[in-house]
């Protein structure tokens, strides 16, 4: 009988390693105290941070820079990272160690597979997805993290008006995001008036975003609350 192999389409592209010898000591020492299996299964986040507080998604924090900052500026609020790059996650394990702060805990994933089958619904308070891959070519647009199905699910996990903040620094990405998350008809857009602020004000500022400066970029934040 013929065997039909579906092979999903990923967001990422697998970089071979450049981990160096600290992070991957860190990836082992820390892994423990920091780290979470993925699980095919939905998982309650209370036992996971030990507390009961607001908690928020940070989907590809890359090296965890921004992810950290958060962290140490918001002691009372949990922050969840889903990254699949190993060298970013020792990185940012060994500067929560530092920082001696423990309101982060990672998951080496796809984050598709982490929204999709793991967090409950109405589970967050918040979901990140900072200067996802933007995939410029046409035909890797089907590569794009921002799709119909995850915004569908984006807005299962987040509690009502629970908030939903992307941002880009390619403009055709822009372009995509509104017209994918606004299709599905869950979200309203905050405006930078309803905010008291600039969107792009309520995060710190990320490795990718001064990378795309560097090169001439704009950037694009939207923010969305779930309806
Ligand atoms: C362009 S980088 C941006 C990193 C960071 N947010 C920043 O602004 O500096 C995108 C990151 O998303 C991660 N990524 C892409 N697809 C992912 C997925 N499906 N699950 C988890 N991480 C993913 C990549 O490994 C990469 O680190």
């Amino acid at each position: 009988m013929e065997q039909k192999h579906h092979r999903k389409i990923r967001s990422f592209v697998r970089r071979p390693g450049r981990t160096t010898e600290a992070q991957r000591k860190a990836l082992t020492r820390l892994g423990t105290k920091f780290g979470i299996g993925y699980e095919d299964r939905r998982i309650d986040l209370a036992p996971v941070f030990g507390r009961v507080a607001k908690t928020v998604l940070d989907i590809g924090f890359g090296n965890g820079e921004a992810l950290l900052t958060s962290a140490a500026n918001n002691p009372d609020t949990d922050y969840l990272g889903v990254e699949i790059h190993e060298p970013g996650i020792g990185r940012l394990m060994l500067m929560l160690e530092r920082a001696g702060l423990d309101n982060v805990r990672i998951i080496q994933a796809d984050a598709v597979d982490v929204v999709t089958n793991m967090l409950g619904d109405g589970s967050l308070d918040a979901i990140n997805l900072f200067f996802p891959d933007p995939w410029p070519k046409k035909r890797h647009h089907k590569r794009r993290l921002v799709q119909p199905g995850l915004s569908m699910e984006f807005a299962r996990i987040l509690k009502p008006r629970g908030r939903l903040h992307i941002a880009t620094d390619w403009e055709n990405y822009a372009e995509h995001i509104s017209g994918v998350i606004e299709a599905t008809r869950e979200f309203d857009r905050v405006t930078s008036e309803q905010l008291g602020e600039e969107p792009a004000a309520l995060r710190p500022p990320t490795k990718f975003e001064r990378r795309g400066k560097l090169l001439g970029h704009g950037v694009w934040d939207f923010v969305y609350e779930r309806r």
